[in-house]
């Protein structure tokens, strides 16, 4: 069975981008792969400052993918800070990494352009941590999005790096992207992300999911004219949950004129409330069950533990580190 390695940032709270262009890949693919997925609480201290509030969103999140369908039988979900792997391959890896690779990182030169005052290490060396927490499991895809294609390279050629240098250790992963939902428009019509308070969350409570669908942007053509439905962000967006039958009714309607933005919104919020109607249901449930949730992680840190811990065994042999 082929392997599977992916990750999430617990940096605010899940969308529909990261449901669309990753979360739902990672939950089907536990059916047919072998799938290692873990919440990226190293990676989101790079943004998230309050200890309570990452405490929180780490917990909401394994909530979240519980709810969605992740079955722990078959997926190894963990917290990628109970594996102190991560951090010490990440320094390993750092050492062979050019410092101009990392300069040309797209999340580091946002940063700079954005002239975020005065950047961290952290968030330099990110791509760094990324190439560990993939090549520890030695998968052979890693599902995400397209603004992840970047990073999973960088691990890619880190890894070739490595087993040149030193000899075969890592197995080299390809990123699998869906082509369909590789960047998911935001309300205000650029890439939906937590950082730019553009998203349409999951599980928000109906009030505000409301809200943030009523808050899309869209162009001032009256309701009476014809317009076009691929330029609108609300119907491509619906066209996601909706079925082919569906999407044709709201297409012929955009060109037919008559029909309002208003109306196509609250046909949206509809179809994804009754998208998740389910795992809405479930995450209530889960969520007064707090104590499965972390013993869930807790025992997907002891499988995730069994590999990580080889493979760092390997790594500190091959470039001459005791291991005990
Ligand atoms: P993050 O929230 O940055 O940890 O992202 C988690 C996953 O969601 C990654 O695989 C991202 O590539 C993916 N993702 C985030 N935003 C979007 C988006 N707007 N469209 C498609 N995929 C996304
Ligand atoms: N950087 C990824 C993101 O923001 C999250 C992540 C961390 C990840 N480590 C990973 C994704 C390893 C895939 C594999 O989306």
């Amino acid at each position: 069975m082929k392997r599977i390695l992916s990750g999430v940032q617990p940096s605010g709270k899940p969308h529909i981008g990261n449901y669309l262009g990753a979360m739902r890949q990672h939950i089907e693919m536990q059916k047919n792969y072998e799938c290692f997925l873990f919440i990226a609480d190293l990676h989101a201290l790079t943004t998230v400052r309050e200890p309570q509030t990452l405490r929180e969103l780490s917990i909401e999140l394994a909530l979240d993918y519980l709810a969605l369908g992740l079955d722990p039988k078959k997926v190894t979900y963990f917290r990628q800070s109970d594996l102190p792997e991560h951090a010490e391959l990440c320094w390993i890896l750092g050492c062979i990494t050019p410092f101009s690779v990392l300069e040309r990182g797209h999340a580091w030169k946002d940063a700079r352009e954005k002239q975020t005052k005065d950047p961290t290490v952290g968030l330099f060396n990110y791509p760094v941590l990324m190439a560990a927490d993939i090549l520890l499991y030695k998968p052979d895809l890693v599902p995400v999005g397209q603004d992840q294609k970047q990073h999973v390279e960088i691990a890619r050629d880190i890894g070739q790096k490595f087993n040149r240098r030193f000899g075969e250790v890592f197995k080299i992963p390809e990123p699998y992207i869906r082509k369909d939902v590789a960047t998911v428009m935001g309300t205000d019509g650029r890439k939906m992300s937590k950082s730019y308070g553009n998203t349409i969350e999951i599980f928000a409570p109906e009030k505000e999911l409301k809200k943030q669908i009523m808050g899309i942007v869209t162009d001032s053509t009256p309701v009476e004219d014809p317009k076009d439905p691929t330029s609108c962000t609300v119907f491509n967006i619906f066209k996601y949950f909706a079925d082919k039958k569906e999407e044709k009714e709201l297409e012929e309607k955009y060109k037919k004129g008559g029909c309002g933005y208003g109306d196509s919104k609250i046909k949206l919020y509809e179809k994804i409330l009754t998208y998740f109607e389910e795992p809405r249901k479930k995450r209530i449930e889960l969520s007064m069950n707090l104590d499965y949730v972390e013993e869930v992680l807790k025992k997907g840190a002891e499988s995730a533990r069994a590999v990580a811990a080889d493979t760092l065994k390997q790594v500190k042999d091959k470039v001459g580190i005791p291991t005990t």
